[in-house]
């Protein structure tokens, strides 16, 4: 018999390498995460659950990881939330959403069942089901599960990673789901009560865009409707650079009586290397509030040796800029993480280096417009290379961590503004306000050094703060 999931974890918390954990991020307290799930605010406190494998660092039957916050910022543990071993969650309780319903927290999820066995985990089924709290802390099943058992006829095996919202008086969950032919797609479902539940029909299915589309979202942002989702599959078209393993969103005018989205263009959200099933939440000051996992399907995960994997990013305020695009922002609360200023620099100055020697910081920094090209990097003791480029004759800038290049579109005025959250072993810079943003892994060693490369004479001021630690 399996240990108790939350005595291993603790267990294995004192034996983990905590060289790249981060400081003020979420992560398993050992063992893997991936999708952020259940985002909700519930009787004061913020949640935030997430796919976690608590026996190993590696991906395995999926659990229910759960942390909660006052404040968005300082993060205590509970317990895991959801097992799989159900007969209809036995293989994992995949992604999923929260909702609050008479007093009670919802969380609404996928079982994911493998046909044959765990030797052959491409033929699977999956279900949708319910586990109901009072304190927000311990979960009850559904006896009713599942409450949606099988996708719609015309559907591929693909059917997961339910959201769920409630608009007058009925409640709809949308599902990440795709057809026999292999296009990806949204679906949509009706409920008077969360169990019982009746196919609704397409929400959105804009082609070509992928074969399936995971961690779907809706929801209303400035008077508009975005659709948020991680497609699989995508395909290299135009632009080399672009960044095939991504989550986008497209925004658009939402007929409530055809249930149906009438979309615009598929934007990428985020321009780094690591962003991945974003899910959204509306907060009680009516703020849309993001999260995604700091990471990507398909790369190596070097904190697996140090027997812990992946991370989630800071939580970010959207709203719709004069652009007509979703800008981000780290919300508000974060500038509690500041414990003092370590540099200030507001020189005239060609190029110009500030030497780090913590990765838990955050970095201010405004940069007059000059040249063609103006650069910033970052740079460790070993063989860390990442530069933020600008190249102003084209409009575009780009994030190349040690040669692998993302890139995208940003005309800039007269200011590069860019605001830098470090932690052990991630970065995420946001530009010009949140209009464009990066998130990536990098995994620096030893001291950090900014260099500024301005080629021309122009006005710089930086300031860098040293921030708190609140989560282990
Ligand atoms: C996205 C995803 C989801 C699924 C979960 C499993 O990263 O593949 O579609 O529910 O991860 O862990």
């Amino acid at each position: 018999m399996k240990q108790d999931p939350n005595q291993f974890v603790e267990q294995e918390a004192n034996k983990i390498e905590r060289r790249f954990k981060p400081h003020y991020h979420i992560s398993a307290e050992s063992g893997w995460l991936n999708d952020p799930n259940g985002l909700v605010y519930f009787k004061g406190e913020y949640h935030v659950f997430f796919q976690h494998h608590p026996y190993s660092a590696k991906w395995g039957p999926m659990h229910w990881g759960h942390v909660k916050s006052k404040d968005l910022v300082h993060w205590e543990r509970c317990p895991i939330a959801l097992e799989p071993g159900n007969d209809y969650d036995k293989n994992g309780c995949f992604s999923g959403s929260a909702i609050v319903h008479e007093d009670k927290l919802y969380l609404i999820y996928t079982g994911h069942v493998y046909t044959i066995g765990e030797n052959e985990p491409d033929i699977f089924t999956e279900n949708q089901n319910i586990a109901i709290s009072s304190d927000g802390v311990h979960f009850e099943k559904y006896q009713g599960n599942p409450v949606i058992a099988a996708p719609p006829s015309d559907s591929a095996h693909h059917f997961r990673d339910p959201k769920v919202w409630k608009e007058d008086d009925t409640f709809y969950m949308i599902l990440g789901n795709a057809t026999p032919d292999e296009h990806g797609r949204v679906i949509l479902y009706q409920s008077d009560n969360l169990l019982d539940w009746e196919y609704v029909g397409v929400l959105n299915d804009t082609k070509p865009l992928g074969f399936m589309w995971e961690c779907p979202d809706f929801f209303p942002l400035d008077d508009q409707y975005v659709l948020s989702f991680s497609p699989m599959g995508l395909k290299q078209s135009g632009d080399r650079f672009a960044n095939i393993f991504q989550t986008g969103y497209m925004i658009g005018s939402y007929d409530k009586d055809e249930h149906h989205l009438q979309a615009g263009q598929f934007y990428e959200m985020d321009h780094g290397h690591d962003f991945y099933a974003l899910q959204t939440f509306e907060d009680d000051k009516h703020r849309r509030i993001a999260v995604a996992w700091l990471d990507m399907w398909e790369t190596p995960f070097y904190e697996e040796a140090d027997g812990w994997s992946g991370m989630l990013t800071l939580p970010r305020e959207l709203s719709i800029g004069p652009d007509g695009k979703i800008w981000q922002s780290p919300v508000a609360e974060l500038e509690n993480l500041r414990l003092e200023e370590i540099t200030h620099i507001q020189e005239h100055l060609n190029s110009k280096e500030v030497s780090l020697d913590t990765h838990q910081a955050e970095v201010l920094l405004k940069m007059g417009k000059t040249g063609n090209h103006q650069s910033i990097k970052i740079t460790d003791q070993e063989d860390l290379e990442l530069s933020l480029d600008f190249d102003h004759n084209n409009n575009k800038v780009a994030l190349i961590r040690n040669g692998q290049v993302r890139r995208t579109n940003l005309e800039i005025e007269d200011t590069i503004e860019v605001r830098v959250f470090l932690d052990s072993s991630s970065v995420e810079i946001f530009l010009q306000g949140g209009q464009v943003t990066f998130s990536s892994r990098i995994f620096p060693v030893g001291n950090l050094k900014l260099t500024f490369e301005n080629r021309e004479l122009t006005d710089t001021d930086c300031v860098v703060y040293q921030l708190d630690q609140v989560i282990h």
